[in-house]
């Protein structure tokens, strides 16, 4: 009973601050060799009247030392972890990368706010698209050359799919669903079977506009394009309509923008002609509207369909297609929002 009460002042005294004396307090108290261990080794060869209360005893310090050595050894753990454990919190951290916008991105959404700002919806439509919507609606004959497998991606075991060649099949898919007054602009991927160059991609992207209401006319069709070239080119902006031809326009136009880079004189990227061109468009043809259960005795409507490619590559005087699709940050990471 000495020895008992011998360690557990012992045990009372001893202080754990650094994981040394923990180690050190294990092999004391609570290690196979240690004093407190061959006490209860003993406990068998105490005589029988007292073996029951020095069982007890020699347990109890036990209990005790085990308790204490697994409080001390959890608030040691705890204090290393906040001060970093094995980490040294003070060094300088690694980078964290941040993502840019793509330049195709950055565009398309300023093409997208500033139609939006005139009450234009921005709404959306599948990639994967049926002959109706891509061609039949809008107008295309039986044996247009859009329909031809050079042109147009068809899926082999169904010749109805395609994968959309133009963002145009947005239009019939909104007039179907939404009666007039409709003022839409629909941005998307479009695919055509092209060689890849410099100037042309198998998969680039569009923006549709579509108006449709009663008395819209040609002239309002020019006045919201010339309201669009000035706020992406700038207000010195100047534009021109040439007359064109669309299966689902008539009358049809392209509009050229005066090319802002050489500021009209001419250079490379307007072929020395001082204008460069955005978009196509037009007025509805009436056998579209009617396609798409629209009535074309009172309802009238302009469409435009423009590149943003060309847009982009305008904008940040860039002049390979290319550059958009491979991915290389080194060129996409260029384009922030700041550098606009
Ligand atoms: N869909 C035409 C194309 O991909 C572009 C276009 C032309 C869209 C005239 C229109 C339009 O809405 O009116 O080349």
């Amino acid at each position: 009973m000495t020895n008992i009460e011998k360690i557990s002042a012992e045990l009372e005294q001893f202080k754990i601050e650094t994981a040394e004396n923990l180690e050190n307090f294990r092999l004391r108290f609570l290690s196979k060799k240690s004093e407190l261990q061959s006490l209860l080794s003993e406990i068998k060869n105490v005589p029988a009247e007292q073996r029951k209360e020095f069982g007890q005893c020699v347990n109890l310090l036990k209990q005790k030392a085990q308790k204490y050595f697994e409080e001390q050894k959890e608030r040691l753990e705890n204090a290393t972890a906040l001060q970093g454990g094995d980490m040294d919190i003070t060094r300088p951290a690694t980078d964290i990368e941040l993502g840019s916008r793509h330049p195709i991105s950055i565009v398309m959404d300023e093409v997208c706010s500033i139609f939006e700002k005139i009450g234009y919806t921005t709404v959306s439509g599948p990639d994967i698209e049926d002959d109706w919507h891509v061609f039949s609606a809008l107008n295309f004959a039986e044996e247009h050359p859009a329909r031809d497998m050079q042109d147009t991606f068809f899926i082999a075991q169904h010749p109805d799919v395609v994968l959309r060649t133009h963002t145009s099949s947005l239009q019939v898919r909104t007039m179907e669903r939404q009666k007039p007054p409709i003022r839409v602009i629909c941005p998307g991927r479009v695919f055509r079977n092209e060689s890849i160059t410099s100037r042309a991609h198998c998969i680039f992207h569009q923006l549709e506009g579509l108006y449709i209401d009663e008395n819209v006319s040609f002239a309002d069709l020019k006045q919201v394009l010339l309201y669009f070239a000035k706020q992406m080119f700038g207000e010195n902006t100047r534009i021109r309509l040439r007359p064109s031809y669309f299966p689902f326009t008539e009358p049809s136009a392209e509009m050229d923008v005066s090319c802002n880079i050489c500021g009209g004189k001419g250079c490379a990227l307007c072929k020395h002609t001082g204008w460069v061109e955005i978009l196509g468009c037009g007025m509805v043809d009436p056998n579209v509207l009617e396609n798409c259960g629209i009535d074309s005795k009172k309802y009238t409507g302009f469409a435009f369909g423009l590149g943003i490619e060309r847009m982009t590559m305008l904008k940040y005087k860039t002049n390979d297609i290319r550059l958009y699709f491979e991915n290389d940050v080194r060129f996409i990471q260029q384009f922030t929002a700041a550098s606009r």
